[in-house]
């Protein structure tokens, strides 16, 4: 297939607008992260959408609107702690999950009685959904497994050839997916920490509770709430071991596990631009919320230079800690030091 690449122009949304209408593929920014989109209301569209991304069917999309008024068009009921949400927090880097309406076909929500809807506030993608004239369902635009894409070169990397389009929009400002709270239980519960912390939330008066799985793996024999924490995510070819604590305590274990590599290029992502012997070194900021945006290019970086062994830091700082920590742990495979 050949891959068309458009920048922001009105023409070029345009015609992606027009891709998506006819039931076809195109990649846009968002604030978080790239999203790989399809007509929300197709179910073959849907299909083509794990077929390109190689995503379990069971795993579902997130349907993307450009104003408040579609989540009514989609939404079975809207309870008080997601109305909060949306007049708050949208658009943003947010996604809530509620009852849908029969409009949304079942490819598009994995089966589930229930659609995550988010309003993104990256003007390209809201000029694309304008553009389309339908809701977009879109996961985030890597190859399954990868780490999602932040970067227009990114995508080209993981999609050229297996989608129509993708829209060059520069790069995404937040770098992780967004916060994910499900209100179609009793309580609302996050089931993906992201750009909206849990702080924020609690400082607007919308309690939530937090997900036990954010941190940890899903057990073989457990239905997790959310079907996207069973999958293997954001995995590098290289083996990531996460190192947390105090600065000084991580840098000396840092460079104990650097003696200890023979044979083996190793890379460290620093937070605190100490410089370790003979490993290559990226920076993921000093804050946690640089460190959000830095991570998932970082993790494609080191796999582009050959780094075989990843040692990343990691020093809690700010409300971002959570979300950073979520994913970190996950590219780790769950291979955490703590100091
Ligand atoms: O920031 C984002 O959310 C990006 C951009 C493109 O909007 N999208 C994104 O989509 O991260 P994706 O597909 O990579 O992650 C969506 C997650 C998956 O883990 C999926 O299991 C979960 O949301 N999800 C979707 N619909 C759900 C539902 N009805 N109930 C529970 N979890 C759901
Ligand atoms: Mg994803």
């Amino acid at each position: 297939m050949d891959t068309k690449i458009f920048k922001t122009s009105e023409q070029e949304i345009g015609e992606a607008g027009k891709i998506i209408r006819k039931g076809g593929l195109a990649a846009f920014p968002t604030e978080t992260v790239y999203g790989l989109g399809a007509s929300a209301f197709s179910s073959d569209a849907a299909k083509k959408i794990y077929e390109a991304k190689g995503r379990p069917s069971d795993n579902p999309l997130i349907v993307h609107v450009c104003d408040k008024n579609q989540i009514c068009d989609i939404a079975e009921e809207i309870p008080d702690g997601a109305r909060a949400v949306i007049d708050k927090f949208m658009p943003g880097p947010i996604t809530i999950i509620l009852k849908k309406k029969q409009i949304i076909p079942d490819t598009v929500t994995g089966g589930l009685e229930t659609v995550a809807i988010r309003f993104p506030k990256n003007e390209t993608a809201v000029r694309l959904i304008k553009a389309a004239g339908v809701p977009i369902a879109a996961p985030s635009a890597n190859l399954s497994g990868k780490p999602s894409p932040t970067k227009a070169k990114h995508v080209i990397k993981d999609m050229m050839g297996r989608i129509d389009a993708i829209i060059d929009g520069g790069n995404c400002e937040v770098g992780v997916e967004s916060t994910i709270v499900d209100f179609s239980g009793e309580k609302p519960v996050i089931l993906r920490p992201g750009g909206v912390t849990y702080n924020d939330l609690k400082e607007h008066g919308i309690d939530v509770e937090i997900d036990k799985n954010i941190l940890q793996s899903v057990s073989a024999n457990e239905a997790p709430k959310c079907p996207g924490m069973k999958y293997k995510h954001y995995a590098p070819e290289a083996e990531v071991t996460v190192v947390e604590g105090e600065e000084s305590a991580v840098r000396e274990k840092i460079k104990e596990l650097l003696d200890g590599v023979h044979g083996k290029t190793a890379g460290v992502l620093t937070m605190c631009s100490a410089d370790y012997d003979n490993a290559v070194i990226l920076s993921a900021g000093s804050t946690n919320k640089e460190y959000a945006k830095n991570l998932f290019s970082a993790l494609r970086e080191f796999d582009e230079l050959g780094v075989e062994i990843v040692f990343a830091e990691f020093c809690e700082k700010d409300g971002y800690a959570l979300a950073v920590k979520n994913r970190l742990y996950k590219a780790a495979a769950q291979r955490v030091i703590h100091v």
